[in-house]
């Protein structure tokens, strides 16, 4: 695991940009995993310059979306299928049928969890994995208690995620109690996962992913598990890590392994 600790969500947002770029550039048909939610808006809005000042190519780029809210159409404001098109999918060259997000409406979970596990080998599996993470530890919508090995499913939401989630619309009682999520099991195949972590609130998450145990109640906390982590994070989230001193010192000369 390689942790990079940034002065602020902006510095996140360019280094994390830039690795997403260069990695583009260097297979254009990379397969991405990708979330929603505050954390990637900066990240998706430099994605969108890169795209248009200086030509970054999404044509041949396959993207899967981690989740999607279980209930709500994809024409609704708050489904992740909306926050996409607005955020990232609206404004870059991506081919539409390379997009992979959820069906929130999916008359049967079951099948259409399998077949977005079956879409996601179809294509070779996840090349890059971009993650948040929850003020109570979970990747995708992972929740305390998921299983280490789950594949795409659905999943209820915890009260932490409605509360947090609750900003996003008019009323608390309107946040779905349900997602559709890729699994741990599916997110760990990944064969790069980058994690980003913004804000005093994610802080005790994050001290618990990277220097905790590994255990189902931080789901997170599995990424210890994976050969190719990198985590950025700004100096807020950072504030419960015990072990900066290494982490500064050893980015300063990070070696080109293929394994961290
Ligand atoms: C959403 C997702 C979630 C979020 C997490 C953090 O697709 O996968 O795990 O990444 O809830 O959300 P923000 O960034 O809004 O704090």
């Amino acid at each position: 695991m390689r942790i990079t600790i940034c002065k602020d969500i902006r510095e996140m947002t360019k280094k994390v940009a830039g690795e997403v770029a260069e990695t583009i550039r260097g297979n254009p048909n990379i397969v991405l995993g990708l979330p929603t939610g505050s954390t990637p808006e900066e990240l998706y809005k430099e994605l969108v310059l890169l795209h248009k000042d200086q030509g970054l190519d999404f044509s041949r780029v396959i993207t899967f979306n981690l989740d999607e809210y279980y209930g709500l159409p994809a024409s609704h404001p708050q489904s992740y299928h909306t926050y996409m098109d607005q955020h990232l999918f609206g404004h870059i060259n991506i081919n539409r049928k390379n997009v992979y997000i959820p069906d929130g409406m999916t008359k049967d979970i079951g099948d259409h969890c399998r077949l977005y596990e079956a879409n996601i080998k179809r294509h070779g599996g996840i090349d890059l994995m971009l993650l948040g993470i929850g003020r109570d530890g979970h990747i995708a919508f992972n929740e305390p208690g998921s299983s280490l090995t789950s594949r795409t499913r659905i999943k209820t939401l915890a009260p932490e995620t409605i509360e947090d989630n609750a900003r996003f619309f008019k009323s608390k009682d309107e946040v779905p109690r349900y997602a559709l999520t890729m699994g741990i099991g599916t997110i760990m195949e990944a064969k790069k996962i980058i994690l980003m972590a913004n804000g005093k609130n994610k802080a005790e998450a994050l001290g618990l992913t990277v220097e905790g145990p590994i255990t189902h109640m931080v789901a997170a906390s599995i990424l210890q598990m994976h050969n190719r982590v990198i985590i950025y994070t700004d100096e807020e989230a950072a504030a419960q890590l015990k072990h900066i001193p290494y982490y500064k010192h050893e980015e300063k000369s990070w070696l080109t392994t293929v394994e961290y």
